[in-house]
């Protein structure tokens, strides 16, 4: 029985998590995992060994589509790795990302598109950028029954308005306006939120301040949950990493070394072995007159 119901490589933690326990987890002071996975092999190691949230975010467009940022991410391509995702995912909670231009053109479009996300991909819960000026949005989704995690700080979908990837909330202005948008996306319903790149201090105070888990990439350890990006922790991404990225493996070397060792056995000759290879049975060959298949082959083509 305890093997059924229990079927994780991390048995200690086997209870399906859900939006409201994520805040559950918050007051007995539980110290929580999310990462990220797009497809179904990566999605059930991450779940299988016990990740509390798995996101299926537009960091997609980075890591995997090779977009270089997130901004053309489509709701179709979340689609996609979430179903993926989806088929992999047991005990954790499935959180999928709202793409940029798929909740900026209005409230009924923006329900549209995060009630696919629910129905047709199967997420539990979506997540959007953005703060103060997303309050109306995340009341209406939640209206409509929506589990919404928020997302302020470094919000990667509005590169084009940063100029770069920058900590935010350095200043006493910024800083408060993070504070207070965190406090808006509570009142707003939201049951967790992002905080990305934010100074340490910052990601405290808004920890202590609210009552839903605070995520925290890049803003220190006192955020209730973390989410690393998984291609960036198993060293399988490109470019510079972030000082926030503790690579875990090195999974790019991992894979060169498989990758050039096959391709020097196929050269030379050294793969595929008989073992590795189908022998004919000894009747067909008998029947085709291949006692000596050499031989027969030889003589076909003379
Ligand atoms: O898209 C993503 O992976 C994210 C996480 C970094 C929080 O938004």
């Amino acid at each position: 029985m305890a093997a059924t119901r229990m079927p994780y490589l991390k048995p200690e933690r086997p209870e399906k998590v859900s939006a409201p326990s994520l805040k559950s987890s918050k007051q007995r002071g539980e110290r929580l995992v999310c990462l990220t996975a797009y497809d179904y092999p990566t999605a059930r190691l991450v779940d299988e060994a016990g990740i509390d949230v798995i996101l299926v975010g537009d960091s997609l467009g980075n890591v995997v589509l090779g977009y270089g940022n997130t901004v053309p991410v489509t709701l179709d391509e979340i689609l996609i790795h979430l179903k993926a995702v989806r088929r992999a995912v047991q005990r954790a909670l499935l959180v999928a990302d709202m793409p940029y231009g798929t909740f900026h053109t209005g409230d009924d479009d923006a329900v549209r598109n995060a009630l696919r996300l629910v129905k047709e991909g199967g997420a539990e819960a979506i997540k959007l950028e953005g703060g103060h000026k997303r309050v109306q949005l995340v009341k209406r989704l939640v209206d409509e029954e929506i589990s919404v995690m928020g997302h302020i700080g470094l919000t990667p979908q509005s590169i084009n308005q940063l100029g770069a990837y920058r900590v935010q909330g350095k200043t006493a202005r910024t800083a408060q306006q993070l504070i207070d948008d965190a406090k808006a996306l509570e009142d707003a319903g939201a049951f967790a939120v992002v905080l990305e790149v934010v100074p340490r201090e910052v990601a405290r105070i808004i920890t202590e301040t609210i009552s839903i888990p605070t995520i925290g990439i890049g803003a220190g350890a006192e955020c209730d949950i973390q989410v690393l990006v998984l291609h960036d922790m198993l060293g399988l991404s490109f470019g510079k990493q972030a000082r926030f990225v503790r690579p875990y493996a090195k999974l790019r070397e991992v894979i060169t070394d498989a990758v050039s060792r096959y391709a020097d056995d196929v050269r030379s000759g050294n793969y595929p072995s008989e073992a590795e290879s189908y022998a004919l049975p000894a009747e067909t060959a008998d029947a085709l007159d291949m006692e000596n298949p050499t031989r027969n082959s030889k003589a076909k083509k003379s």
